[in-house]
Formats: structure tokens, C-alpha cells, sequence
């Protein structure tokens, strides 16, 4: 907390005024002491930031009050144990309720490990959506904690509760164009969140090893491809990209001063059941469902727009490989040791696919037609391709991506067809 110059003057003012009166009226030395000792403390705790349970400003910490409590820790605690008999991981996963997250969290969960979930349920897109992820991972025995990355005070409860051996943190402000619209939710999630996390990691005891989300985004305006790691990545295209970017360079310098181990997983274009409704796959079926007309993006000289696609399950394999490659954090308690693992590696599918042909897919298996208007693609954010060369993490991560566009667009509409008849209630899937 920021002391004004009022509180200074306030404090030396009392302090004097205390002095004066002893001095006039003589009392035994160590009453005059105990007693400037009282006065001293009175002040400390009243104006030192020990006293102020959140960053000034930030009301989402001050709302925190639906955490605590020894109920809530029970649920904490017995969400992150391994499964008995089980060497496993414990796992903090930010952005749970996400489309990656919910699905890694039920994943890591099958397979024995413990699981914690935060996630602030954030209305950029239909927080039914995020609701209705969470139930499932309830049924599962994951806990999502409702609550913001930013709020430190609750990321270090948590880490007080549950000695996490890793951080997977895919909490984050995505959509490039969104960006244009609400710039400060992007600094706030992906820049503020991003080292609040990593505060929260390297103040822990022992560090966890961070994985966590960047993007392909972070290729901006390359031309050449595929788009390998050693890239440059110095022309985002979107302030997304650029706090992805930032991101990775943060990542680097807390590596470097505390000893943290970090991952960084370039996504390309995740696509799949319980998806992102502000993803082109999606709101495309939505848009032909109801016969409203699509735009698809076309580059310069009528250039294909092109994504390399990739299928959910395949980015949960990523994920695990990634979090069961990762080297322990070398340091402890704010202190490195020695030089820790920082890596970053492309998680794609290796095969572009124009846009034009994800809707001939849609419209195959929506069995209607769409109205197609092809608009030149608006400079705001948008790149005309990606594609992902992923040699780095088939050799370090174990990572083979297997689904290919149509076979993983059958089971997204299969999904969503579910879903959205009834009502966006209730679903026969599972994560
Ligand atoms: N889906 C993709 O194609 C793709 C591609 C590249 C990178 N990524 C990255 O992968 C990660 C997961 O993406 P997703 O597609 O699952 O997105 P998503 O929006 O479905 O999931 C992100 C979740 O984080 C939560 N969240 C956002 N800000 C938060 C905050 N300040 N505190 C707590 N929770 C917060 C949101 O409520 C949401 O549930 C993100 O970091 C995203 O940038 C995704």
C-alpha cells in the first residue's frame, strides 16, 4: 500500500507530540520505552502492507470472502491428493473451466493425479458454458475454485493448503480481435496474471514447475513455414500476440532469478467438443444451423486463409507430455539453486487446412448448406495462416498428434448438436 504524505506527517506529528509530554512529565525509563514501543507498533501495523489484505484498487480480492474456511480447505486439499497408491503429480490448474483446461483437468484427474481448478468464470463468452464444464469436473472430484489469478492473497492460501509439484496456468484473455474492444482485460489476465502466478510459484515451498499457454500468435507476421520454435517472434499482429510474447519473456526472467521451471506450448487453433464459442468452427455451425450468412476471410489477391487445426484430445496429450517432461524447479521459497529447465515448444497439427474447407466439412456434416460471403480479411488481428512445425515436441514431449480435421469436426458437431438441444443445459458428454 502506498503511504500518503499525509500519513507521514500524521505519524511524526503524534510521535512528537508523545516525546513532549514524557519529557514534561518524568516517568521511569522503561515505561518511557515500553511505551514509545507501543506507539511504534501501533503505527507499523496500521500503515504497513502486512495490514491491507489486497493491492489497493482491486476489488476482486477484497470480494474474496468465498474463500477460507476449513470446509473449503477439505475440498482443496482432497481435489489436489494423488490417488491412493499412486506416485503422481499434484496439479494447480488456472483457467479450469476453459475449453483446454476443463478437458486437461479431467484427463490428469483419470489418470490418478490431484487436481485443483481456479478459474474467475468471466463472461467473454457464455459463462454457462464454463458452468457446465465445472459440473462435470465436479462429478469427477475436481474443485474449481471461483476466484482471479491477480488475487495473490488467495494464489498463496492455495499454495499454503496443497504443496503443488506443478502450475499448469492456461487462465487467459483469448481472441485476437477482442483486443481492438478491451485492451486492459488482455494486460490484466495474460501480463498482470501471468507474474502474479509466477510470484505465487516462486514464493512456494518448494517451486512447482510451470507449464503454461503462449500461443502461435507469437508468429505474427512470419512468412516462412512451417513456424518453428527458432523463429523470430518480434511482429505480433495483435495486442493478444503481444501478451503472449510478453509472456515468454517474463517466463524467461523468473527461470532466471528464482530457478523456476517453465514451459511454454504454442497452441495452434484448438478445436473440439466443449469448444470456445468465439472460435470461427463454432460460431460457423452456429451461423449454418440457422441459415445466417458467414464471412470467410481471404487474404490479398484472393490468398486462401489457412489454420493448422488441432484437435483437443491431441493438445491434452501435449499438455501431459509437456507436465510429465518437466524438471523440477531448482529453487525454493524465493531462492534458486541452479540453472533450471526453460523450454518452449509448438503444439500444431502440422497441416494447414483453408477455411473454405473447414465449412465444405461443416456443411457435410450439418447436411446444410451455407451462406458463404467471402470479405477481405480486416487488418485487426487476424494473420493469413499458421502452420506449425512440431519435430521439437514429437522428440521431447512424446507428442504425435492423431485427429484429423474431419474426423475431430464430426465429434465437435456431434457435441454441440447434444448440447444446444437442450438449451445449453445439460450434455450426454463428457470432457
Ligand atoms: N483455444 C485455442 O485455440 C488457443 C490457441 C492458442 C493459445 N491458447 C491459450 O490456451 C489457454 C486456454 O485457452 P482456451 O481456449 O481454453 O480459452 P478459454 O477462454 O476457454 O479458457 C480460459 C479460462 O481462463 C479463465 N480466466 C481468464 N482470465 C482469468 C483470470 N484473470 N483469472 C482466473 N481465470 C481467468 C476464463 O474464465 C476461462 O474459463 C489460454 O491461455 C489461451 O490463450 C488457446
Amino acid at each position: 500500500m502506498e503511504k500518503s504524505p499525509f500519513h507521514h506527517h500524521y505519524h511524526h506529528h503524534h510521535l512528537h507530540h508523545a516525546q513532549r509530554l514524557l519529557l514534561r512529565y518524568p516517568l521511569p525509563k522503561f515505561v518511557l520505552l515500553s511505551l514509545l514501543l507501543v506507539v511504534a507498533l501501533f503505527f507499523f501495523f496500521h500503515f504497513s502492507p502486512l495490514s491491507s489484505p489486497a493491492p489497493s484498487g482491486d476489488r476482486r480480492s477484497l470480494r474474496s470472502a468465498a474463500w477460507g474456511g476449513s470446509l473449503w480447505e477439505k475440498r482443496v486439499r482432497s481435489s489436489a491428493r494423488v490417488k491412493a497408491g499412486r506416485r503422481g503429480a499434484s496439479v494447480l490448474v488456472t483457467g479450469a473451466a476453459g475449453f483446454v483446461g476443463s478437458h486437461v483437468a479431467a484427463a490428469l484427474k483419470r489418470r490418478g493425479d490431484g487436481v485443483l481448478g481456479l478459474d474467475n468464470f468471466n463472461d467473454y463468452y457464455e459463462p454457462s458454458l464454463k458452468r457446465a464444464r465445472q459440473a462435470l469436473l465436479e462429478r469427477a472430484g475436481v474443485f474449481v475454485v471461483e476466484g482471479d489469478i491477480n488475487d495473490g492473497a488467495l494464489l498463496r492460501k492455495l499454495f499454503d493448503v496443497v504443496p503443488f509439484t506443478h502450475v499448469l496456468h492456461l487462465a487467459a484473455q483469448a481472441g485476437v480481435r477482442y483486443a481492438m474492444r478491451n485492451p486492459s482485460s488482455y494486460v490484466h489476465s495474460n501480463v498482470a496474471g501471468l507474474v502474479s502466478v509466477l510470484e505465487a510459484a516462486k514464493s512456494a515451498s518448494p517451486h512447482p514447475a510451470v507449464v503454461w499457454a503462449s500461443s502461435s500468435s507469437v508468429y505474427g507476421l512470419n512468412t516462412k513455414v512451417p513456424f518453428s520454435e527458432s523463429d523470430r517472434t518480434d511482429r505480433p499482429a495483435s495486442l493478444y500476440a503481444a501478451t503472449k510474447k510478453a509472456g515468454e519473456e517474463i517466463a524467461h526472467v523468473y527461470n532466471h532469478i528464482y530457478g523456476l521451471s517453465i514451459t511454454g506450448l504454442r497452441f495452434f487453433t484448438v478445436y473440439g467438443p466443449w469448444g470456445r464459442p468465439d472460435m470461427a468452427y463454432f460460431f460457423f455451425t452456429r451461423d449454418i444451423l440457422r441459415g445466417k450468412a458467414i464471412s470467410i476471410f481471404e487474404g490479398p489477391n484472393h490468398a486462401t486463409v489457412a489454420r493448422d487445426f488441432t484437435y483437443i484430445d491431441d493438445i491434452v496429450s501435449g499438455c501431459l507430455g509437456a507436465l510429465d517432461t518437466a524438471e523440477k524447479s531448482t529453487g525454493t521459497g524465493g531462492k534458486k539453486r541452479g540453472p533450471a529447465q526453460l523450454r518452449v515448444f509448438n503444439l500444431g497439427n502440422t497441416s494447414p487446412v483453408p477455411v473454405s474447407d473447414l465449412v465444405a466439412i461443416l456443411e457435410k456434416l450439418l447436411k446444410k448448406k451455407a451462406d458463404r460471403k467471402v470479405v477481405k480479411m480486416p487488418r485487426n488481428g487476424d494473420v493469413q495462416f499458421t502452420h506449425a512445425n512440431i519435430s521439437l515436441a514429437q522428440r521431447e514431449l512424446g507428442y504425435h498428434p492423431t485427429t484429423d480435421l474431419q474426423t475431430g469436426l464430426k465429434r465437435f458437431v456431434k457435441w454441440y448438436l447434444d448440447y444446444y438441444s437442450s438449451g445449453g443445459k445439460k450434455s450426454s458428454y463428457s470432457l
